[in-house]
């Protein structure tokens, strides 16, 4: 339902504030847009004897919850349903209850292991966890030195992540991002589950594709929604030009990774670093391709809770043996976006900028085969034209559909040449089945 229809309900509801079904619909409706604080309004105006079902108690618990109404939320919580449990057991975290709300999170998760919530037992477990929330920027990254590499160096190769990002900020992909959330998410979230099934969370993950299409935006996503430590590895820092030395910072990066699971590590332009071994004039990358490999060997090294994600634009010059099980066994290509990943593209590029009828659909439409850089390479261009034409007029102008539309002329799309020479390997050495995704790709779009 969107805002305007539930502006109406409420207005229906001042006429008869005694509706619970009605309230509860707008409850839910606010809560559905991501609006807690209205949803708290409207359930904080409830008369206390409503009558309501279990899971819409839950619904109002969580409404109230938006606004700090802990002690009203918790009246609504007296429930035994898991869900319930799990609620009460935030709620009560909230008001300070610690033993409590300890006892509720291990009743839910008695009862239904699927709701277990790493998130929150690590707030259960934490003697502080005002000071975790109160740092939201805060790195999460604690460096703690190996016996023959400085802790100065160590955290030096691996960069500390930067703003926050989540799923929601990167548009279209949703089968890329559904795979990383069942491989990369889930198992860090959700770890005795995984254990009774016998699945380890660790192993690798590469992502491919062409240029701008929002593999490194995709990993940095990916730091923001798991819960592991994220450590994102500065390539060009651990190549070094004395020998050995590049393999002694890999080695250090990956005990670093193994002393403190669950963990990803997080390889930018792989290609650098584990590039075909035969191409390689001097030995050196040879050297460090070996070591590479073994680090990530689960059978040689204890691995267990490390995760290894790679992304490069030219997956045919990783050497083939990377491919081997226990290594990336899962490659993932992030393909160019399609109309709807670039309307969602463009949404996420306008938000937060002042915007007057822009025809987003149009640009959407007239953007086939722009990558989600050339996107922003249109919007950023746009934004130019609407700020020159603010200072010339001395007043706010915000970006119009001609702005964009002149952006629009100077921008070129980039991804037809990275797909002719994907499309070459896919048709000519596609060993294994490794670019079926890519001829896919080319075919649904009758490129191939
Ligand atoms: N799916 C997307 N959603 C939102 N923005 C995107 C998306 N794809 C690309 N962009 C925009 O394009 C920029 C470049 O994307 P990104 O750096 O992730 O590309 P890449 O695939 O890593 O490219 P390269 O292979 O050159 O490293 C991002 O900072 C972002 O602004
Ligand atoms: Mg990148």
């Amino acid at each position: 339902m969107d805002a305007t229809s539930l502006e109406s309900l409420e207005m229906a509801l001042q006429a008869s504030p005694g509706n619970s079904a009605l309230r509860l619909v707008v409850v839910r409706g606010w809560l559905s847009l991501g609006l807690g604080e209205r949803a708290g309004r409207v359930a904080a105006d409830a008369a206390p004897d409503l009558a309501l079902d279990e899971a819409g108690q839950r619904d109002f618990a969580r409404a109230l919850s938006a606004v700090e109404k802990w002690q009203a939320a918790l009246g609504y919580l007296s429930g035994a349903e898991a869900e319930t449990l799990i609620e009460r057991s935030r709620v009560l975290l909230a008001l300070d209850r610690r033993t409590d709300a300890a006892e509720s999170y291990r009743l839910a998760v008695q009862k239904n292991p699927t709701l277990e919530d790493e998130k929150l037992a690590a707030l259960l477990r934490s003697r502080e966890p005002e000071a975790v929330k109160a740092r939201p920027g805060a790195p999460r990254l604690r460096v703690v030195a190996n016996d023959d590499t400085d802790k100065s160096a160590v955290s030096k190769l691996v960069q500390a992540e930067a703003p926050r990002l989540a799923f929601k900020d990167v548009g279209g992909l949703s089968e890329v991002k559904s795979e990383i959330h069942r491989r990369i998410v889930l198992p860090f979230q959700k770890p005795s589950l995984f254990e009774r099934f016998r699945k380890r969370a660790g192993g690798g993950v590469l992502l491919y594709g062409p240029p701008g299409c929002g593999k490194t935006l995709l990993a940095r996503a990916t730091a923001g929604e798991c819960t592991a430590t994220f450590m994102a590895v500065a390539i060009s820092d651990i190549l070094d030009m004395y020998i050995g030395e590049s393999e002694r910072k890999l080695h250090a990066i990956f005990e670093e990774a193994r002393r403190k699971p669950p963990a990803v590590l997080f390889f930018d332009e792989l290609e650098a670093l584990a590039g075909k071994r035969k191409a390689s004039r001097d030995g050196v990358a040879a050297k460090i391709v070996s070591q590479f490999l073994s680090e990530m060997d689960g059978f040689a090294q204890n691995n267990k809770g490390v995760l290894i994600l790679g992304a490069t634009n030219v997956p045919w010059e990783i050497d083939a043996a990377f491919r081997r099980p226990g290594r990336f066994d899962r490659v993932l290509f992030v393909p160019p976006p399609d109309r709807e990943a670039r309307a969602s593209i463009i949404d996420i590029l306008l938000r937060d900028r002042p915007v007057a009828e822009v025809d987003r659909e149009g640009l959407a439409n007239a953007t086939s085969g722009f990558s989600g850089a050339d996107l922003e390479n249109v919007v950023e261009t746009a934004a130019d034209f609407a700020i020159e034409e603010s200072i010339r007029l001395g007043q706010e102008m915000p970006i119009r559909q001609e702005h964009v539309q002149k952006a629009l002329a100077s921008v070129r799309p980039t991804t037809s040449e990275w797909l002719s020479s994907a499309r070459n390997f896919a048709r000519y050495a596609n060993e294994g089945g490794q670019y079926d995704e890519v001829l896919a790709f080319l075919k649904k779009h009758g490129k191939a």
